[in-house]
């Protein structure tokens, strides 16, 4: 048995041609999408997690050196995504350009990304509507607001809301682009009302030291809040309803990515600036500062604005991972009964709801940080896999249509993946020992089942075949 069969790209796209989308978005559409997608937890709560825990103020360089390596990454997906556009993601690229067991790896990965993304962004969004009650006079008990590694028994507003998405979701509710619009607005408006309010408050003296942590802080610091990003492959993956991808593709990722790195540095240099770094190790340190300040109306404004914002980026997390459930579903890599259609609703219900019931039990009893990182180690795999697809590709396949190329692909593809080992190392040693365990399951699961069960296993086997 092969276990670096390859699916074939012309095949691939030939099943889509059938149902293609309509060629729709322009530039301003995929910024709105990236942007859309990307904001949540990450600036409203990890910002204030890794100052206080690794980086202090130099949070800042931390989100710039994420940013760079999020942008060689995205070009990189760009290209695959344009070629190759078939749901799955970075999975379905891998499974043509790399073979099936790496496929399956990146497919593993993704579970994380979104699985365990998902319960870490509920986590930030209990953390909002807590603080935000609080305000409002109503104390939460802390027992069933927090997880036992905090004092608690179970975060239950976590639960809550991911209970009712998942519901939403069996139900067949999509995000709105319009709807979209208007929570991306809302997002920067509570971002531009925090920078207002509190911009004014920042005391210098609060900026120094600026690496209590020294380097090595600022690094880790940049592995945790590589989170806040997380998403923007969203935009890569829009490659076959754009315009004109070649052109919009690039300035989709780019400008969202500017964007978001500039809100996130201000954010953190206000952040850092009005309170002592070492007081952000909270579940709302944007809303804490403002409470901190005496600006109680502007934090429960923010804090509002948070909830909406957290919202949407949870409800494409949940939704990104049944969707690559069904990839592999598809390809036998797991059980399609898993992913049985829904009569009524014509959704995945049984996968969308051991999703949920998975997102449940870790969002409610792990701490945000343990499953931000493990979320981060589990992308930076699969982007740095990704990366290293996109090369293989242009060797083997040298002539297969690509609506868009990485500009420099020689020069970015390694650096992506440069980028990505270096924030993968840079994470605690931890991380590493779940991830194992994550892996080792993975494998079990892979050699006792996926492969015997695997689409290609009746084929002939197609290896890296010339198109
Ligand atoms: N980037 C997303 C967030 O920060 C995952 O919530």
């Amino acid at each position: 048995m092969n276990l670096f069969r390859t699916k074939n790209i012309t095949d691939m796209i030939a099943g889509t041609e059938k149902h293609g989308l309509k060629k729709t978005l322009g530039a301003v559409d995929l910024v709105l999408l990236g942007i859309g997608c990307v904001i949540g937890t990450g600036i409203f709560v990890l910002t204030g997690v890794a100052a206080a825990n690794y980086a202090g103020p130099g949070i800042m360089i931390s989100f710039v050196l994420s940013s760079i390596a999020c942008a060689f990454a995205a070009l990189a997906y760009a290209e695959l995504s344009a070629m190759v556009p078939v749901a799955g993601s970075a999975y379905t690229f891998a499974y043509a350009s790399l073979g099936e067991i790496v496929a399956f790896v990146v497919g593993w990965a993704l579970i994380c990304e979104y699985t365990i993304g998902a319960a870490a962004v509920a986590a930030g969004w209990s953390g909002y509507v807590v603080g935000l009650l609080k305000t409002a006079g109503i104390i939460l008990p802390q027992v069933w607001t927090a997880v036992p590694a905090d004092g608690g028994i179970l975060n239950v507003p976590a639960i809550i809301i991911v209970v009712f998405l998942t519901y939403l979701l069996v139900l067949g509710t999509k995000e709105s682009t319009t709807l979209n619009r208007i929570l991306v607005f809302v997002k920067l408006a509570c971002i531009a009302i925090f920078l207002f309010l509190a911009a004014p408050h920042v005391n210098t003296a609060n900026w120094s030291p600026f690496l209590p942590f020294g380097w090595g802080g600022v690094t880790k610091g940049a592995a945790i809040v590589f989170f806040a990003y997380l998403g923007f492959d969203t935009v890569s993956t829009a490659a076959e309803e754009c315009k004109n991808p070649n052109r919009d593709i690039p300035i989709g990722i780019i400008v969202s990515l500017i964007i978001c790195t500039i809100l996130y540095i201000a954010v953190a240099a206000v952040l850092t600036g009005v309170v002592p770094y070492s007081s952000l190790n909270n579940s709302e340190p944007v809303a804490f500062a403002l409470r901190t300040l005496g600006l109680n109306f502007g934090s429960a404004l923010v804090a509002l604005g948070a909830i909406c914002g957290i919202t949407t980026v949870l409800l494409v997390m949940i939704y990104g991972q049944t969707r690559v459930f069904l990839a592999m579903a598809r390809d036998g890599m797991i059980s399609n009964k898993l992913v049985k259609i829904h009569s009524k609703y014509g959704t995945p219900h049984i996968i969308t709801m051991i999703t949920g019931a998975v997102i449940c039990v870790m969002t409610g009893l792990l701490p945000i940080n343990i499953i931000a990182e493990l979320c981060n180690l589990g992308t930076l795999i699969a982007f740095s896999i990704v990366s290293i697809g996109v090369l293989v590709l242009r060797k083997r396949q040298p002539d297969i249509h690509r609506p868009f190329h990485c500009p420099a692909v020689g020069l970015i593809a390694p650096l992506a993946v440069i980028f990505c080992v270096y924030l993968m190392i840079s994470l605690p040693l931890r991380t590493f020992f779940f991830c194992g365990i994550w892996y080792v399951i993975g494998m079990v699961v892979y050699f006792s089942y996926s492969r015997h069960h695997s689409a290609l296993a009746e084929k002939p086997v197609n290896r890296c075949i010339s198109q």
